[in-house]
């Protein structure tokens, strides 16, 4: 992916998006994203605590996230069926929403997430 990453960059002249991740306790941790990449794909690409168990089948919430209040009207819409597993997270918050449905725009550059206390694996049951 890094390779990729920088492949894009030379092509196309520009600064990647920059993703801050804030763990619970605080801790922020920004890094490079690459246009289409999924939010959960960025955080496994650098040792975030999201698991990702159902693969972006929008089955299992271990991807949830608490967008930033200046960055959430800024995301594309949530489907009716993010909506539906979002109601069934624990911790859930006004802003919050899935990894897995969050492609990466340029228009994300500055995009801020925090990781909620713990995650439910809806799978699990
Ligand atoms: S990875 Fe399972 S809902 Fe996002």
């Amino acid at each position: 992916m890094r390779l990729r990453r920088e492949l894009f960059r030379l092509k196309n002249q520009k600064p990647l998006p920059n993703i801050t991740f804030i763990d619970p306790d605080g801790t922020r941790r920004q890094f490079e994203a690459t246009v289409g990449q999924t939010l959960l794909e960025v955080g496994q690409e650098n040792g975030i605590d999201l698991e990702g168990a159902c693969e972006a089948c929008m089955a299992c919430s271990t991807c949830h996230v608490i967008v930033d209040e200046e960055w959430y009207a800024r995301l594309e819409p949530s489907s009716e069926d993010e909506k539906d597993l979002l109601d069934l997270v624990f911790n859930l918050e006004r802003t919050s929403r899935l990894g897995c449905q969050i492609h990466i725009t340029d228009e994300l550059d500055g995009l801020v997430v925090s990781l909620p206390r713990g995650h439910l694996n809806l799978q699990d049951g």
